[in-house]
């Protein structure tokens, strides 16, 4: 069973020896869990596959805390300049061309000519990176296709058997992944939506496209087509005729809930990045509770509600 660390300077060491010798770590950042290995070491980015069971054509998000390692490995333009002085350490990752002398392996990247690289916003997960030495290859710490992890106790519930050591940095504040812009193209795309929304990108450099799914000329983050987010138990998207044990999960003040045996509420005030939070967090909690299936409603589609309404609609596919 996994160990769980608090996130004392004499742990970051355990942890950070535990990846220098080519081993897996979850830690905490502020978006959701990540499950971090070596970036440049081929056999241990192999293992992060393996113990999420996750498929080889998906590439991998590389956390740095500065940078001058960005550099090292991938090739900037003035688009990232501007977003990363804006929004990094923060809950953006970009899609860079990997620069001819990067040192990430290529399974990492699942052998794309692009990058995926962030710094989170998080002191345990900044502490963990430089204490490395080496950037981390981190996915969200879930096995591939489930609920993305946002406390140590998640992580522990799904992965506990497979690793060794889980970073506590307590409940992530933001709850949801990092939203992926792609910067590697003629025009700067966003592939996976979160917090950070296309019209703040926008106000920084301007029109922005939307990957769409049905396009194949658009640029694709492959891990995005995938069924994700998935509770075990299923999830629907209407109201209509509830079963027993059938939980609600909605959405702001005056909800129907008639029905329904568990009701679960994202926000009561209507604040979206309250619900932005709890998503995950009562996703996990619904698992636990085994109800026979969630019914969700969706957000009003403004803001990070068109983030969480994504997730939504990707888990009742
Ligand atoms: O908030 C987050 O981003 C979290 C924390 C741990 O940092 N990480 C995370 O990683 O959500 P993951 O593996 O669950 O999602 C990474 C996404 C996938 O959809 C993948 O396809 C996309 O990033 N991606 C990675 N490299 C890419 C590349 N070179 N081009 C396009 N998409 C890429
Ligand atoms: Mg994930």
């Amino acid at each position: 069973m996994a160990i769980i660390l608090g996130p004392t300077s004499d742990n970051i060491k355990i942890a950070a020896a535990k990846i220098k010798s080519g081993g897996l770590v979850a830690f905490a950042t502020e978006t959701v869990y990540g499950l971090g290995a070596n970036a440049y070491d081929a056999n241990a980015v192999l293992n992060i596959y393996k113990t999420k069971e996750r498929p080889a054509f998906n590439p991998l998000i590389i956390h740095y805390s500065n940078l001058a390692d960005i550099e090292k490995d991938a090739v900037i333009n003035e688009n990232f300049i501007k977003l990363f002085e804006k929004f990094s350490p923060g809950p953006l990752s970009y899609v860079l061309p990997k620069s001819k002398s990067s040192k990430v392996c290529d399974i990492a990247t699942a052998g794309l000519k692009t990058v995926a690289i962030r710094v989170p916003k998080n002191n345990v997960a900044l502490d963990l990176i430089k204490e490395c030495c080496v950037p981390l290859a981190a996915p969200s710490a879930n096995p591939s296709g489930s609920v993305s992890p946002i406390s140590a106790k998640n992580v522990e519930k799904m992965l506990g058997d497979k690793i060794e050591f889980i970073l506590d940095g307590g409940e992530c504040k933001v709850g949801l992944e990092s939203t992926i812009i792609d910067l590697s193209g003629a025009t700067p795309a966003i592939l996976r939506q979160g917090t950070i929304t296309k019209e703040q990108i926008e106000k920084v450099i301007g029109k922005l496209n939307i990957h769409d799914e049905n396009s194949d000329k658009a640029p694709k983050a492959p891990g995005m087509s995938l069924k994700h987010y998935a509770p075990k138990c299923g999830l629907r998207l209407s109201q209509q005729n509830p079963i027993k044990g059938e939980a609600l999960l909605c959405f702001g003040k005056n909800i129907d809930t008639s029905g329904f045996d568990i009701v679960l509420n994202l926000s009561e005030t209507d604040n979206l990045d309250e619900a932005a939070k709890n998503l995950f967090k009562f996703l996990h909690q619904l698992d636990e509770m085994n109800v026979t299936r969630i019914s969700a409603t969706l957000l009003p589609e403004t803001g990070i509600g068109v983030a969480i309404n994504d997730k939504l609609r990707r888990g009742a596919e």
